[in-house]
């Protein structure tokens, strides 16, 4: 009894995100059970007990890691079983400090016992620190052999021995011997950069134990059991799972006709045999040359190191400037030398130019759009703000149709108006208890798109715009989605805002949910024959889409394979989940049509493009391209398993659960958009596999790494409680609702930081808890009052209305598109322009018996972040109202003193004598028709 209380309960590996997690955490577990072992503890018999089985768990999962590798478990096993303590003791701290520090990875002594080397402090600085210039970086290749285990140590000393001096990087071999063990040792070792297999292997594991069984059967999809060929079949699979891992096949199949099929696409070279060790072994290491190179940024150092004259304009280069000033020398000092000296206007000395690359910012890009799963892609250095009104005015004319979320980015808005395509706005669910909006549904998209089609609009609907995931972290299914409105316009473009989400590509899991994701598997889809099948089963029990049948709403629509084109746009805040510099952005592109709209895309980046673009954001991107491929995997995994962990301690905590509280998929998405009942990461019953069906079926899926913290119950409304944060605990945040703030996750967070906010969140709690005990009944009721008008008073969201008619085509049709840009330039004119007061009477009676109230201006209100009114928008009571309960101070588009900018009822009646819906109508028919 007295152990079970020192030694913690072993946690199964599936009760982790991230089953590697899992493992460094039991290494801590034994190193614990170690000291006490070490320390005579009373209990001593049941903690060997418990040591003994818990160094047997880790076992088998260490036969899938090259550190601490074979001897130095023997060596610890043999600690144990000697009765050794001591020794059992410094032994098993020095594996588990090496493993949580990953110091093992540039420090051989990790690698010895004490025995063997000199008296070691363990490493707990990050690697490299202090190491110099001469650290190659580490990284371990699985070896799939069909060999016998006891062959197996002779692998790994033979590619030990091809090793040279002049390598750039230095790798460990980990050798398993079955198709089960080596899509285990892909999922559980964040090092593998590479894989070799060896043709001949068989299928199940060869460890029985429940954890990696469970761990296997939700993570290995049906479709990868063995075929025929366990060798390709393999290589497919860790292809999908981790793409960025180089695969090689060494066969005795006829490698010629292989290295040449469809199979040979996800393999990065083929080997016949066992006669080419030493091509292995370079390969290998070219392999990672490749993924390591920097195009941008390698030149960027050697141009640095130049002794250059400019005589261009940018006196901050080179930094003489700066450093011989008598009054700014601190910009220096504080910024170091290099920035200068990696400053440019000119193109030349191998700078290359991002507006029209020929050199090594092309193949960066180059790079990144094969690292985003891309076809090309584009570097932005304006942010995403830029990168999405670079591809909206590159595809869209005056008078094209785009279907849009309301509440997306306001680039998107000002994106349209610049183009002169018409909005139709389609609004997202609302979560009124949270003051926020949630995502757009399939249905109502699919609705605008069968009412276009009833009207005969439909040719000129062009684009669909949806964000994904959403700020507060809702993530669609777009696989489905784009499915299904292809099935009603199969040319339909899709522009997908994930500038929250370029992390997701590295991610297994939510890869699947990405543009890029699923682009790809359209293609694949659509050249399937079994997909052909269903769709021909579809189309025969539904017919031609036919507006009029309603019941399509509630089908799930299946495109005509034939007349698919795959034509998807994806732009990524590289700054917000990546190591980019701010305002590093990218477009990434999968278009089978890019090569029609290429000439307009240029002038569309030409428009939008500094022709000074920064040289250092460019060059992160480029960085932050070679660590998601290299450690995009481990950093994601990572920061989604402390994200979850961060989510259940708030919730269970059962002090700052009192006030607190980080709100769940189940609260934050309706329950008819998780079909499979997803309720919360990490609640009682949750496993990766639940997940996964999540991820598969459901329309909506919450990111974990986006915690909705919801601080009115210790009432507090999002900008006071962000604001107490930032000044007593030196805890940042960006964005805050009503009654929430947003706690964002990021590859660069750690233990440590979510140790400080819950720290923080207890604190808070603790003086909640006196202030309401020492406070009386008239304080508590103050704060329960407080409570209620944050958590139920809630003001109900504004959908958008309508626009007005002279901004219509056709203001008896159904279809909602407007011509905002001609009301975005009627309001120019300050003579069509007026102005009423939010709480005046006038503006009551006007709502009341008109003329109708046509918003001048995009109105938006920070927090929520989304216009509550565009340009040519008739303003309702309900829009009126959420205005006069907000209690921000900050509304772009709006002058409390002036009032709300109108568009005066007069000029929209000269407009509609002047027809300019017929004028933009005549230049819109020339574009449908072109
Ligand atoms: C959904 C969405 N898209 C685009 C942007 C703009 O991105 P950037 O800050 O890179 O310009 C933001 C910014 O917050 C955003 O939330």
């Amino acid at each position: 009894m007295a152990a079970k209380s020192k030694t913690e309960v072993r946690k199964e590996l599936t009760s982790y995100f991230s089953a590697a997690q899992g493992r460094v955490d039991r290494w801590r577990a034994l190193h614990r059970l170690a000291r006490m072992l070490a320390a005579g503890t009373a209990d001593f018999e049941s903690v060997r007990v418990r040591a003994a089985e818990d160094l047997a768990s880790l076992a088998p999962i260490e036969e899938f890691c090259a550190y601490p590798g074979p001897r130095l478990m023997a060596m610890l096993r043999e600690r144990l079983q000697t009765s050794d303590w001591a020794g059992f003791a410094r032994l098993s701290q020095r594996i588990s400090v090496s493993l949580l520090s990953n110091s093992y990875r540039d420090d051989p002594e990790a690698w010895r016992t004490e025995d063997e080397s000199e008296p070691h402090t363990p490493e707990v600085l990050p690697p490299g620190i202090g190491r110099g210039q001469s650290r190659k970086p580490y990284f371990e290749v699985l070896v799939v052999s069909p060999g016998e285990r006891s062959t197996w140590a002779e692998t790994r000393e033979g590619l030990r021995r091809l090793r040279r001096e002049t390598d750039s990087f230095v790798y460990e071999p980990v050798v398993v011997g079955s198709f089960e063990d080596a899509a285990l040792a892909a999922i559980l070792n964040y090092n593998l950069q590479a894989v070799v297999i060896f043709d001949g292997f068989p299928y199940p594991s060869q460890h029985d134990v429940s954890d990696l069984r469970e761990i296997l059967a939700a993570q290995v999809p049906p479709e990868a059991v063995p075929g025929t060929d366990l060798g390709t079949t393999l290589a497919k699979l860790l292809r999908n799972f981790r793409p960025e891992l180089d695969i090689y096949l060494a066969t005795d199949r006829d490698v010629d006709a292989l290295a040449g099929s469809d199979e040979a696409s996800c393999l990065r070279r083929v080997f016949y045999g066992l006669e080419e060790m030493l091509e292995i072994h370079l390969s290998i290491l070219d392999g990672i040359a490749d993924r390591y190179a920097t195009p941008f940024f390698d030149n960027l150092k050697k141009y640095a190191q130049r002794p250059i004259g400019t005589f261009h304009a940018l006196p901050v280069a080179r930094g003489k400037s700066i450093f011989k000033s008598n009054w700014i020398r601190d910009m220096g000092e504080f910024y170091g030398a290099n920035l200068f000296l990696a400053e440019s206007s000119a193109t030349t000395g191998g700078l290359d130019s991002l507006l029209e690359p020929t050199g090594n910012i092309k193949v960066a890009q180059e790079k990144a759009a094969r690292a985003l799963g891309g076809d090309r892609s584009f570097f932005v250095t304006n942010g995403t703000s830029t990168a999405n009104k670079i591809v909206h005015m590159a595809l869209l004319k005056p008078g094209d149709i785009v279907l849009i979320d309301r509440d997306c980015h306001k680039s998107h808005h000002y994106g349209l108006v610049l183009a002169g395509a018409q909005p139709y706005y389609i609004d997202a669910f609302p979560l009124t208890q949270y003051s926020m909006y949630g995502s757009l549904a399939i249905r109502p998209i699919k609705q605008a798109l069968l009412t276009l089609k009833a009207e005969g609009k439909l040719d000129r609907a062009k684009m669909v715009v949806l964000t994904n995931c959403t700020f507060d972290g809702h993530v669609a299914n777009v696989l489905q989605t784009m499915l299904e409105c292809l099935a009603i316009k199969p040319d339909l473009i899709f522009l997908w805002d994930e500038a929250w989400f370029g992390f997701a590509r590295f991610s297994p899991f939510l890869r699947r949910r990405t543009a890029m994701g699923a682009a790809a598997k359209i293609r694949d889809m659509m050249k399937d024959p079994a997909y052909r099948d269903r769709y021909e089963a579809f189309r025969k029990s539904v017919g031609e889409i036919d507006p009029r049948n309603r019941k399509l709403l509630d089908t799930v629509l299946l495109p005509d394979p034939d007349k698919v084109r795959v034509r998807v746009y994806e732009t990524d805040s590289v700054h917000k989940s990546m190591s980019a510099l701010r305002q590093g952005s990218i477009v990434v592109v999968a278009d089978q049509d890019f090569h029609r709209i290429e000439p307009m895309f240029k002038e569309s980046f030409f428009t939008h493009t500094s022709t000074s673009p920064n040289q250092q954001i460019i060059a992160t991107l480029d960085l932050a391209r070679r660590q998601m491929e290299l450690e995009g995997y481990e950093l994601v995994q990572r920061a989604i398993q402390l994200a979850i962990e961060l989510r259940r301690d708030i919730n269970s905590h059962p002090l700052i659960s009192k006030y607190f509280h980080a709100a769940t998929a189940e609260e934050m998405i309706p329950a008819q958009y998780r079909q499979s009942g997803f309720t919360d990461f990490g609640a009682p019953g949750w496993n990766v596999a639940k997940t996964i069906k999540a991820l598969d079926g459901d329309e909506f899926f919450l990111d974990p790494t986006r915690i909705t913290l919801l601080c009115g119950g210790a009432a507090m409304d999002g900008s006071q409680f962000k604001g107490l944060l930032a000044a007593e605990y030196d805890i940042q945040l960006n964005k805050t609702s009503r009654n929430s703030v947003l706690v964002q996750i990021n590859i660069n967070n750690t233990k440590s930081d979510a140790a400080h906010l819950i720290k923080a969140l207890a604190d808070i709690s603790r003086a909640l808890d006196k202030r309401l005990a020492e406070g009386g009944g008239a304080e508590q009721a103050n704060f329960a009052a407080r409570v209620k008008s944050l958590v139920e008073d809630v003001p109900d969201l504004p959908d958008f209305s309508r626009f007005h008619d002279a901004f219509r085509e056709n203001p008896k049709g159904s279809s909602n598109e407007g011509n905002m840009r001609a009301a975005f330039y009627l309001a120019a004119d300050p003579a069509a322009c007026e102005h009423l007061k939010i709480n005046s009477k006038e503006l009551d009676e006007r709502l009341k018996n008109g003329p109708e109230l046509v918003s001048a201006k995009f109105v938006i209100p920070y927090p929520p972040g989304f216009p509550i009114m565009v340009p040519g928008q008739v303003i309702t009571q309900e829009t009126i109202t959420f205005m006069r309960k907000l209690d921000v101070k900050e509304i772009h588009g709006y002058n409390a003193s002036l009032g709300l900018e109108l568009l005066k009822p007069s000029a929209l009646a000269a407009l509609k004598g002047k027809a300019p819906a017929a004028a933009e109508k005549s230049s819109r028919k020339s574009t449908v028709e072109a």
